[in-house]
């Protein structure tokens, strides 16, 4: 059985980083191979994974388009879901330990029901193939939210260490119980967190009924990887955000 762990929080406050993270924890436990499903439009992850970061990556947006703008040029005698299919396919990046998925851009104007049930049903199939599928979204759940993508077993919420942090995580995870998404657990990460969390922010993170999951320090080194490029899968092991990690990863796992 595969286990799907969608990251979400606010803008900024370290999803993208904590999903390069989690996979490289992943990696190290022999959970492999990982998909890694890019679920923002902004499609950072490919980087921070140091995958085909300079490549323009077909994205499962761009093949939708593509399908809904030609689907009456499905070749004869070709069911449009196995012709849908092949192109989604080709939209998956390979690599030794990591298969990616990029989504991309949400839907245009026009009713999309249709194609993305095919596609939701393509990438549970997909998922199953995997031990672990990691979602990094965007702020608005947006992917979550049309139903793209399928049930998750962890929504991991990250949040900085501040009471409106806290508050915008509770507005993802209410937002994910309106929208009725199949969530298994929910837990937070506090990212760049100080050694202690204060008693304030530990109040009012048991008001909010989310479990931490753990916190993780501000690492210098994270921003100069970003501006030199390099992807946090190179960050050396003794790092404190990478060690951080590992412990929240293995208190996941195990539990
Ligand atoms: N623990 C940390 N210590 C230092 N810098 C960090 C830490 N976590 C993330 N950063 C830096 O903060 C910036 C934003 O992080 P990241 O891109 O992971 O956030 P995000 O939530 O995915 O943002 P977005 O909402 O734009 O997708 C990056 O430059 C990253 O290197
Ligand atoms: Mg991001």
């Amino acid at each position: 059985m595969s286990r799907v762990i969608a990251i979400a929080g606010k803008g900024g406050t370290g999803k993208t980083t904590i999903a390069a993270l989690l996979i490289r924890c992943l990696l190290k436990n022999g959970k492999r191979p990982v998909l890694a499903v890019d679920a923002d439009p902004d499609t950072n992850l490919p980087a921070a994974l140091g995958m085909c970061a300079d490549k323009t990556l077909a994205t499962i947006g761009g093949t939708r388009e593509d399908f809904f703008a030609n689907r009456d040029q499905v070749p004869a005698g070709m069911p449009k879901e196995a012709w849908l299919e092949m192109q989604l396919a080709q939209a998956l990046v390979e690599s030794r330990d990591i298969d990616l998925m990029v989504m991309g851009r949400p839907e245009g104007p026009g009713c999309y029901c249709y194609i993305n049930n095919m596609l939701r049903k393509y990438l549970e199939t997909l998922g199953r193939n995997y031990p672990f599928v990691v979602i990094d979204n965007e702020a608005g759940l947006e992917h979550l939210s049309r139903r793209t993508a399928q049930a998750v077993d962890t929504l991991v919420l990250v949040s900085d260490y501040s009471l409106n942090g806290l508050k915008a995580a509770e507005r993802v995870r209410d937002l994910a119980k309106e929208m009725k998404l199949q969530v298994g657990r929910v837990l937070l990460v506090v990212n760049r967190a100080p050694q202690e969390l204060s008693a304030q922010f530990t109040g009012a993170l048991a008001a909010t009924g989310i479990a931490l999951a753990g916190r993780v320090p501000a690492d210098a080194l994270l921003p100069e990887f970003e501006i030199a490029a390099r992807p946090v899968m190179e960050l050396p092991d003794d790092s404190p955000a990478v060690r951080a990690m590992d412990q929240i990863a293995e208190s996941m796992l195990a539990n």
